[in-house]
């Protein structure tokens, strides 16, 4: 699979979210990545459904929402038809991941599962068969900006092995950049999450470029 990249726009400016991302779509970007963070289950408050259904318009490239919240199952749904393409839950939002990831894809959205630095692969060992992504967090969710957790890297390649022949897509989230973006893709990501990689200087499709 080529690599994609998915900007995250928690690095963009918020009081002009509709033109960055129009810009960061123009600028190559495969996936718009949105966090979702409700102060609760990480320590910072961003956007909901009615802004994700606001920047609908402003790009036909698919919305990758990562939900950092808990519960999550009763944001699940406002998020499809607000209109996220591919939903990401954490495995530590809740006790019933299968009920949340078979409820994704009941209602017509891609599955994504997310664990935290310290949450080992076995967490997800049950659910491989029902996800399409697996996004590794390489850094404590809830900001932007922070260094990439190097034990990241070989949790991508045990995953990567674990996945075996199938089609689920390996995203990575947190310090992502130019610098580290192709050990990573050699570790088999298939998918960079990047914020201020993207966002730090106005050249996005430089930028974008670099990471590729
Ligand atoms: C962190 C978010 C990330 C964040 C990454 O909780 O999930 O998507 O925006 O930011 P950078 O790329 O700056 O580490
Ligand atoms: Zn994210």
């Amino acid at each position: 699979m080529p690599i994609k990249i998915a900007p995250s726009l928690l690095a963009s400016d918020f009081a002009r979210l509709g033109e960055e991302v129009r810009a960061v779509d123009a600028a190559g970007a495969d996936w718009i990545h949105i966090d979702v963070m409700d102060g609760h289950f990480v320590p910072n408050l961003t956007v909901g459904p009615a802004v994700v259904k606001a920047l609908r318009p402003f790009s036909r490239k698919p919305f990758d929402v990562h939900l950092m919240v808990a519960p999550v199952d009763p944001m699940i749904e406002p998020f499809v038809e607000a209109g996220a393409d591919i939903v990401t839950v954490h495995a530590e939002a809740g006790p019933h991941l299968d009920r949340s990831l078979h409820l994704v894809r009941a209602l017509g959205a891609k599955a994504g599962v997310s664990l935290n630095p310290a949450t080992p692969l076995s967490a997800i060992e049950q659910v491989l068969d029902i996800v399409d992504l697996v996004l590794i967090m390489s850094v404590n969710p809830g900001f932007g900006g922070q260094e990439f957790i190097p034990a990241s890297l070989d949790k991508i390649a045990r995953l990567r092995r674990m996945l075996g022949t199938r089609a689920v897509e390996i995203e990575v989230d947190g310090g992502v950049g130019p610098g580290n973006a192709r050990t990573l893709a050699a570790a088999g990501t298939t998918v960079l999450v990047a914020g201020s990689a993207v966002f730090r200087t106005p050249d996005y499709a430089a930028n974008i470029a670099a990471l590729r």
